[in-house]
C-alpha cells in the first residue's frame, strides 16, 4: 500500500536518529557477519518517531521475517507461546507498547529472551508439572513510550537500548521531501519548512500534514504545494506555528489561566482539562519540556515566559 511505501525499509533510506542508525548498524553487521539473531533491542521514546518503522527496517536488513504484536495484546500465557512456537531462526518479533505487558507474561518472555526456552505448564495443583520447549534464536525488538515504566528485569534482558529523539526542522523537511516525492506532488519553495517547523518534532504528523496539504493544493490550485497553499491548509487544520496541536494549548492555557503559570501537580491538571496523567507524561509533555514550554519542578508544572508569549497571555 502507498501507507507502506512510504515507510523506509532500508536504514540507508531512514532519515534522522544518526546516533540510533549508526549503532545498529554496527550490530546488524556483526550479528550478520556470525549469522546469528540480533541481540534484543529496546526502542523507547514519544509516538510517532519511527519506532515500528525501524523495527521493519531492522528485520529487513537482517533478512528475517517481521512478526508484529503489542502488549496489551498478549492476554493469556497461551497468546505468547503460540506467537514464540511460530519463530523461525533469525525472525524479529516485534511488541509494541511492551511496558504494558502483564507480570505473568514477562516471566514466560524471560527465559524465552535469555536462554530461548519456553516454559509450558501442564496440569493444575499439585500434577501440575513444567516442560521445557527449545525456541529458535530470535530477536526482539521493544518499543515503549517510556523505559521508566518497564520492570528492571524486563529492561535488562535488552542487549541494545536506543532512545528515539524529536527530529530537527531539517530532517523533517527531508522527510517531507521524500513523502511528496513518493506521492508526486511537486514542491516549491520553502513549503516543506513551513511544514517541517510545525510538524512537532514528528514524522507521522509530518507525513500527516504532507497528504492534507497535499489535499488542498490539489482543490484550490494546481496540486503543487506552495507557500500560500501551506500556510492555508495549516490554517484549516488549526495547526499552529510551533506545530503544538490543541491538547499542547489546552495544557499550557490550563496551567497559565487556572493554576495562576503553575506550580501545579501533574494529577490536578490531567483532571482539569480531562485527560489521562500518562497521556501527557508520555505524549505531550516532552515536546512541551524540550521546547522551553514547560517545566517541571518539585512541587510541579510551571508554564514559562515563552509559553506565555506563545499564547499570546500578558506576563503577570
Ligand atoms: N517516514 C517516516 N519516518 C521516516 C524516517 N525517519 N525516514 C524516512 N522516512 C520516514
Amino acid at each position: 500500500s502507498m501507507e507502506l511505501s512510504l515507510r523506509p525499509s532500508r536504514l540507508a533510506q531512514y532519515i534522522g536518529q544518526e546516533k540510533v542508525k549508526n549503532n545498529l548498524q554496527i550490530f546488524i553487521e556483526a550479528a550478520r557477519m556470525r549469522q546469528e539473531a540480533l541481540d534484543h533491542v529496546l526502542l523507547y521514546g514519544p509516538p510517532g518517531l519511527g519506532k515500528t518503522t525501524l523495527a521493519m527496517v531492522v528485520a529487513n536488513e537482517m533478512g528475517a521475517k517481521l512478526h508484529t504484536t503489542s502488549g496489551p495484546a498478549i492476554e493469556k500465557q497461551g497468546d505468547l507461546a503460540a506467537i514464540l512456537t511460530a519463530l523461525e531462526p533469525g525472525d524479529v518479533l516485534f511488541i509494541d507498547e511492551i511496558h504494558r505487558l502483564s507480570r505473568v507474561i514477562e516471566e514466560i518472555l524471560y527465559p524465552a529472551m535469555e536462554d530461548f526456552a519456553l516454559d509450558i505448564i501442564i496440569g493444575q495443583g499439585p500434577e501440575a508439572r513444567s516442560i521445557r520447549m527449545e525456541l529458535p534464536p530470535f530477536t526482539l525488538i521493544g518499543a515503549t513510550t517510556r523505559a521508566g515504566h518497564m520492570t528492571a528485569p524486563l529492561r535488562d534482558r535488552f542487549g541494545v537500548i536506543n532512545h528515539l529523539e524529536y527530529y530537527t526542522i531539517s530532517e523533517l523537511e527531508a522527510i517531507i521531501e521524500r513523502t511528496a516525492a513518493i506521492l508526486e506532488t511537486p514542491l516549491e519553495g520553502n513549503a516543506s519548512h513551513e511544514m517541517a517547523r510545525r510538524s512537532r518534532g514528528t514524522p507521522r504528523i509530518a507525513n500527516r500534514l504532507v497528504k492534507r496539504v497535499r489535499d488542498v493544493a490539489q482543490v484550490k490550485s494546481d496540486g503543487t504545494i506552495s507557500v500560500p497553499i501551506a500556510k492555508m491548509a495549516l490554517e484549516l487544520l488549526l495547526v499552529d506555528d510551533k506545530g503544538l496541536d490543541q491538547i499542547d494549548e489546552k495544557i499550557l492555557s490550563a496551567i497559565i489561566d487556572m493554576f495562576n503559570g503553575g506550580p501545579v501537580g501533574l494529577d490536578t491538571l490531567a483532571a482539569s482539562i480531562g485527560e489521562e496523567r500518562l497521556t501527557i507524561e508520555d505524549m505531550y509533555e516532552p515536546y512541551l519540556l524540550q521546547h522551553g514550554f514547560l517545566q517541571r519542578t518539585p512541587r510541579g508544572r510551571v508554564a514559562t515566559p515563552k509559553a506565555y508569549q506563545h499564547l499570546g497571555r500578558p506576563l503577570a
